[in-house]
Formats: structure tokens, C-alpha cells, sequence
């Protein structure tokens, strides 16, 4: 069942980050380019890296794997270079109230 969970206050988010979010077992990936927050899996979908830890291109809203530069786009996870060739899950977000929520299954 999908539900809207809370992950931070939006103030709290700085333009050009990234952000690890950790919910049961889920690892997510929160990102806040040109004012929109994205959030995805924060796991590569290459190997294990985090990406948390990689780099964020703000203009191009699209993040860089630290291990081996997969570039993934934030609005749809989708791969732009090998190797990784599977996208990342993608989560929807909301603003209400100065609070992000996303929402997980
Ligand atoms: S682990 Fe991310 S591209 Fe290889």
C-alpha cells in the first residue's frame, strides 16, 4: 500500500544537494535542483554505490554515480551512459505546509 511519508522540513534543502533519506529499508535519494525537490533509490543500479555521494548537475537536473559516472536523470531515473543501464526508481513528491513528504509503497 503506498503511503505519503514525511522526510524533512523543504527549508532544510539546499539548491544543488543531495540528501540520503533512509525509511525501513528503503535507501532514497533526495535531491533539490532549481527549486524542485526529486527523489529516487539512492543505490546504483549499476554496482553498489550510493549516490548520495556522487555528483549533482543542477541545470541538467541529472546526478553522476561516484564509482563509475552513470549519469541518471532526476525526473525519471533513466540512465543517460553506460555501464548502468536500468533506471532508478522514482518517487513522487509534495510540498505542503514547509514539509517534503514522498510517497512509498
Ligand atoms: S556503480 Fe554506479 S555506474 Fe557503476
Amino acid at each position: 500500500m503506498s503511503k505519503w511519508v514525511k522526510v524533512c522540513e523543504e527549508k532544510s534543502l539546499e539548491n544543488g544537494e543531495l540528501f540520503d533519506f533512509d525509511y525501513e529499508d528503503k535507501k532514497i535519494l533526495i535531491a533539490k535542483a532549481n527549486n524542485k525537490v526529486y527523489a529516487s533509490d539512492r543505490i546504483c543500479t549499476h554496482a553498489y554505490a550510493d549516490l548520495a555521494t556522487g555528483f549533482l548537475d543542477e541545470k541538467e537536473k541529472v546526478v553522476t554515480c561516484p564509482l563509475h559516472m552513470s549519469r541518471f536523470r532526476l525526473e525519471d531515473g533513466s540512465p543517460e551512459n553506460l555501464p548502468a543501464e536500468e533506471p532508478l526508481k522514482t518517487y513522487n513528491v509534495e510540498s505542503r505546509d514547509g514539509l517534503i513528504y514522498i510517497m512509498l509503497e
